[in-house]
């Protein structure tokens, strides 16, 4: 397993104390976990790890309150990096310890928000490793969620979620753009990387029978689903990373994303690949993307053909699936010699 500068970073600093549980909460793939032979949390499904003992929470508050200390390994969003400091602080008894791992270009200055103290180590290279002691006092780890609305024709959509997720506080400019484009049926739709469920919900209001939110980051999940509840929409909620949970024969009409980026295009691979096989006949896939050279690519490989739009500086590419149309195997090519000896060797 491959050990970041970062977690190295920290197993060089950390001293076990004898008899002390640990739990490594979200390190890259689990390595501190494996090399401390401890536990290990997070909220990303997608964050696969080969350690034993792992939990996957939608809360810091849902994992059990026996760890002497805890490894926050910290995240790209700051908000939700104080979220979850506050969190994991307020599971850990007085005098216990949360040690914070920061990449080099994370900033501590929004830490101060806190208002507890904390004291911080730096590699030669830049990376942080702050540690908190649990102080001897509440603390409010309560989510405070963003709210907006967003209307659909006539209806509007009331829409919360806590810090991290996506269009969590408004909505996303590229989600906009494929709610423009996209050609809403009233079949089955699924909402891939739902996020805060917005699109799912958009689709619903069009008419749409069946409705699934699925995501791997379990945070996410429960806001799309209070979100659903919310507004009175039904629909089935599905923790998973890529379609890999959903039962085999489930069968979509639409498949709508706004893929997460990342630079090897994995999770995008897995969308497209996965979803066509979970597109019912002539169902669609809508994807809005920043650059639409490798999706076009990749879809038209998958489908056998692909359109983009250009909507507000954003791609959507889409494509059908098509029902495949067999041609007629070929008679195998003989030669006379050939052919009679078959007919010979029959006899
Ligand atoms: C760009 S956001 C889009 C969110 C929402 N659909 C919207 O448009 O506002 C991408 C979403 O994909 C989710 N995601 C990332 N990797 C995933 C994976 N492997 N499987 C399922 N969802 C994933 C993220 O958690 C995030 O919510």
């Amino acid at each position: 397993m491959e050990i970041t500068r970062l977690s190295k970073f920290f197993l060089e600093n950390y001293t076990p104390v004898f008899g002390e549980t640990i739990l490594d909460y979200g390190s890259r793939q689990g390595e501190i976990a494996a090399s401390l032979d401890c536990a290990f949390a997070d909220h990303r499904l997608s964050n696969e790890t080969a350690v034993g003992d792992k939990r996957y929470v939608s809360r810091g508050q849902d994992l059990q309150t026996n760890y002497d200390a805890i490894v926050f390994t910290a995240q790209f969003s700051t908000a939700l990096n104080l979220q979850l400091v506050r969190e994991l602080l307020s599971i850990l008894a007085p005098g216990c310890r949360l040690y914070v791992l920061l990449e080099r270009n994370y900033t501590i200055t929004p830490f101060d928000e806190l208002m507890i103290p904390y004291t911080m180590t730096e590699s030669a290279g830049g990376e942080k490793l702050l540690t908190f002691t649990r102080w001897d006092g509440p603390i409010d780890a309560a989510e405070k969620p963003a709210r907006y609305t967003h209307n659909v024709g006539e209806r509007v959509l009331y829409l919360a979620a806590g810090p991290g997720v996506f269009s969590g506080e408004k909505l996303d400019a590229g989600t906009e753009a494929l709610l423009h484009v996209v050609k809403w049926n009233n079949g089955r739709v699924l909402d891939l990387g739902c996020g805060n469920g917005v699109v799912g919900l958009v689709a619903s209001l069009k008419g749409a029978e069946q409705v699934m939110l699925l995501d791997s980051d379990l945070r996410a999940l429960r806001w799309a689903e209070e979100n659903a509840l919310r507004n009175g929409v039904k629909a089935s909620v599905v923790a998973s990373s890529g379609l890999k949970n959903l039962t085999q024969g489930a069968e979509f009409d639409l498949i709508i994303s706004n893929p997460p980026y990342h630079s090897d295009y994995s999770v995008a691979k897995s969308f497209i690949e996965e979803g066509y096989r979970h597109l019912s006949i002539d169902g669609s896939i809508w994807l809005v993307v920043k650059n639409a050279e490798w999706y076009r690519n990749k879809v038209k490989t998958v489908f056998g053909g692909a359109r983009v739009y250009d909507q507000d500086g954003y791609m959507i590419v889409t494509a059908e699936k098509r029902a495949l149309r067999f041609k007629p195997a070929p008679e195998p090519k003989t030669t006379r010699k050939h052919a009679k000896r078959m007919a010979r060797s029959k006899a």
